[in-house]
């Protein structure tokens, strides 16, 4: 029988720090109402020349560095993300090629703040089915680029970072054990950020900038009822964390620690006293950081296992809830720590630090191998350019100039 043990972890913040009283500054609100109201005090954001994508690099950096393994071990990178650079290529896809993974599948997963719980019950099903030996599981946000800093209703609360998990096969018993994945689309309205504009569209819209299908600046912007999702994660948390605590058999006394998505101090208090765990095995940094959506959970187990608050044989909990709306609860118990020797680490962080050389040659390959293509297929006389309107009238798939004209019929 295969298991996902956890192996490494590994967190990056940016290094500016915003207060509360920072952010009085912008919206009218005060220190004592952030404090009193979420827990948060202070949180980190993203500089210019940071991004979802480099915060993710270095998580998984520091992850790597602490399973011992290097980029080429990696067989999946999954990366939990609401505040990706592009819709395409996906971030997954960016740490892929930062970290030279060359023999890496890589995606996003889009379930907000319970991403990456989903992220991390794919990637250790992944590892269970025998399709992977090593995954790299991380949640990276740079949410304060989508909020709104005119509504107080949400500005206070985000911040930006990234945490990331190395799950690594073993026919030892542990690890990533049971989860549970649930989701409610009916409440999608709660919680929101609208940006793509892909909605349905009249039949006769057009694809292209500037139509009621292209995004405004309001919609790059989250929205959240606050009131409403409070009343909604303090009603999935209990239920949700029990449901995969019957899954392994584990009660609730024996729950030696809990890593919660980091959303309001006053939503785990309630929590944790209904569930009857105190409050002390409950993982919190949301004072320092404030929510970080699909980052707060890798994050503050890359802290929790620092502050060797994670030991062998632990039997730990985790749950994200949030936007969607979706809820995701997984059991874990604690692996055997592994010893990496001197020597091994300094090769494998040698290894990684080329990561940006092989990108050069892979891409300085690509662009050779293309060239001589094009050589060999003028040589032969094939034309350059096959027609894209002539391959459209074929397969009916409209091409671009039908598009830009608006004269291509939608199917
Ligand atoms: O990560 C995804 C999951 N997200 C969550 O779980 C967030 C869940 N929701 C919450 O954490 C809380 O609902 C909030 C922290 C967002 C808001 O706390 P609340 O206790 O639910 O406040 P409220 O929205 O009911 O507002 C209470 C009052 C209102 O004034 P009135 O109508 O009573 O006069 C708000 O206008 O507080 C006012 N208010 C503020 N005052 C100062 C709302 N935001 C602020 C603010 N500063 N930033």
């Amino acid at each position: 029988m295969r298991y996902a043990h956890i192996v490494g972890w590994g967190k990056h913040l940016p290094s500016r720090i915003m207060t509360n009283d920072d952010i009085s500054k912008l919206v009218e609100t005060s220190d004592a109402w952030i404090r009193d109201r979420t827990g948060i005090s202070e949180r980190r954001i993203a500089a210019d020349h940071e991004s979802t994508s480099t915060l993710a690099t270095q998580a998984a950096i520091a992850a790597l560095d602490v399973a011992g393994i290097t980029a080429s071990q990696i067989d999946l990178i999954i990366v939990a993300t609401s505040t990706p650079e592009n819709f395409f290529p996906s971030v997954a896809c960016m740490v892929q090629d930062a970290l030279g993974a060359e023999y890496a599948g890589a995606f996003d997963v889009s379930a907000a703040c319970s991403g990456f719980v989903y992220a991390l019950a794919t990637g250790a099903d992944a590892i269970k089915a025998g399709s992977a030996n090593h995954v790299l599981v991380i949640g990276a946000e740079t949410t304060s680029r989508i909020l709104d800093w005119t509504d107080r209703n949400t500005c206070v609360l985000f911040g930006d970072g990234a945490g990331a998990l190395v799950l690594q096969a073993s026919d030892q018993p542990g690890g990533v054990l049971s989860q549970v994945l649930r989701a409610d689309g009916s409440g999608g309205d709660l919680l929101y950020v609208s940006a793509n504009g892909n909605g349905p569209k009249a039949a006769n819209q057009k694809i292209s900038a500037g139509t009621a299908a292209a995004p405004t600046a309001d919609s790059h912007f989250l929205r959240m009822n606050g009131r409403e999702v409070y009343k909604f994660a303090t009603r999935v948390i209990d239920k949700t964390l029990r449901e995969v605590m019957h899954r392994v058999g584990w009660t609730a006394g024996e729950i030696d620690l809990v890593v919660p998505h980091q959303a309001n101090i006053r939503i785990l208090e309630s929590a944790m006293k209904s569930m009857t765990i105190p409050m002390d095995k409950c993982v919190l940094n949301l004072d320092r950081y404030g929510n970080t959506s699909a980052a707060s959970i890798p994050i503050a187990m890359t802290e929790a296992a620092e502050a060797g608050r994670l030991l062998a044989h632990h039997k730990v909990l985790t749950i994200g809830f949030g936007g969607g709306l979706t809820w995701a609860a997984a059991a874990i118990e604690w692996g055997v720590p592994k010893v990496i020797s001197k020597p091994q680490r300094t090769i494998n962080r040698f290894n990684t630090s080329i990561a940006g050389f092989k990108r050069d040659a892979r891409k300085l390959f690509r662009r050779t191998e293309s060239r001589v293509m094009d050589t060999i297929d003028s040589t032969i006389g094939k034309p350059a350019d096959s027609g894209s309107a002539k391959s459209s009238a074929k397969t009916g798939v409209p091409a671009e100039k039908d598009l830009a004209e608006g004269t291509s019929e939608p199917r």
